[in-house]
């Protein structure tokens, strides 16, 4: 649903066939696997346990339930897909909101969190930009952002060309759900994707790195906001 009016529009048929096929791509209890796995490979296990913690684009939370896994209890998560956030089962607060403009004071929170959910933004850089000048605003100072997003490796063009390989997706239920989810998402994907430099220097220009990786699919980011 368009966060900013509740009657159904053209673009939510495209979302509902994007959310059913992310839905259909792993298990729950797959991807809290896969976001433990991460948030320990970019040092979650030394963060403090009494940070206030908030995922963005947090979808049906189950990168909230990895956090809490790991021992992390002051968690809010932030999406604009109703239906998603409906999904979430967990203690942490949630918001129905649009990460561009977030719903928390200046320098009231320690540790911000995506996973997945900036390479859907609609226009590059000017709503990244937006969004991060957001997290720098939210956060404490020394507060830190961890990334988790699609780059483009050779790892993942082989990923795609297998993805879209009509024989592979048929007999693969998740290379289907992952195809179905490119095709949705498209415009914005192939937008991220297209754009390294700009998506780093955004990153670079607010956020002093403390871990910085682009490997097998995936761009591992952790900023600092400056002191
Ligand atoms: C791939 S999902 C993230 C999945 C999430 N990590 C999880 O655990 O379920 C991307 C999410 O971004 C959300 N989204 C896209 N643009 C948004 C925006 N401008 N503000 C808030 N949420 C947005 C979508 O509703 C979707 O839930």
């Amino acid at each position: 649903m368009n966060p900013a009016n509740s009657n159904p529009s053209p673009g939510d048929a495209v979302q509902s066939a994007w959310e059913a096929a992310y839905q259909r791509f792993e298990t729950p209890e797959a991807e809290i696997k896969k976001f433990v796995a991460r948030l320990r490979e970019l040092g979650a296990d030394v963060w403090s346990r009494d940070a206030q913690v908030v995922e963005i684009f947090c979808g049906r939370g189950n990168g909230l339930h990895a956090l809490s896994q790991l021992g992390f209890t002051r968690l809010e998560g932030v999406d604009y897909s109703p239906a998603l956030l409906a999904r979430y089962t967990g203690s942490a607060v949630c918001t129905v909101a649009d990460c561009r403009a977030l719903p928390f004071p200046d320098a009231s929170r320690d540790i911000l969190v995506v996973q997945g959910g900036l390479h859907h933004l609609l226009e590059l850089p000017s709503d990244l930009d937006r969004t991060l000048a957001e997290v720098a605003r939210v956060l404490r100072p020394g507060g830190r952002f961890m990334v988790v997003e699609p780059w483009l490796t050779p790892f993942l063009r082989v990923v795609h060309q297998v993805a879209f390989f009509p024989p592979a997706r048929a007999l693969s239920g998740k290379l289907d759900a992952l195809a179905t989810m490119i095709e949705h998402e498209r415009t914005t994907y192939e937008q991220w994707l297209g754009q390294p430099e700009v998506v780093q220097k955004s990153l670079r220009r607010r956020f002093a790195v403390e871990r910085c990786t682009m490997s097998w699919g995936k761009l591992r980011f952790v900023g600092r906001k400056p002191e």
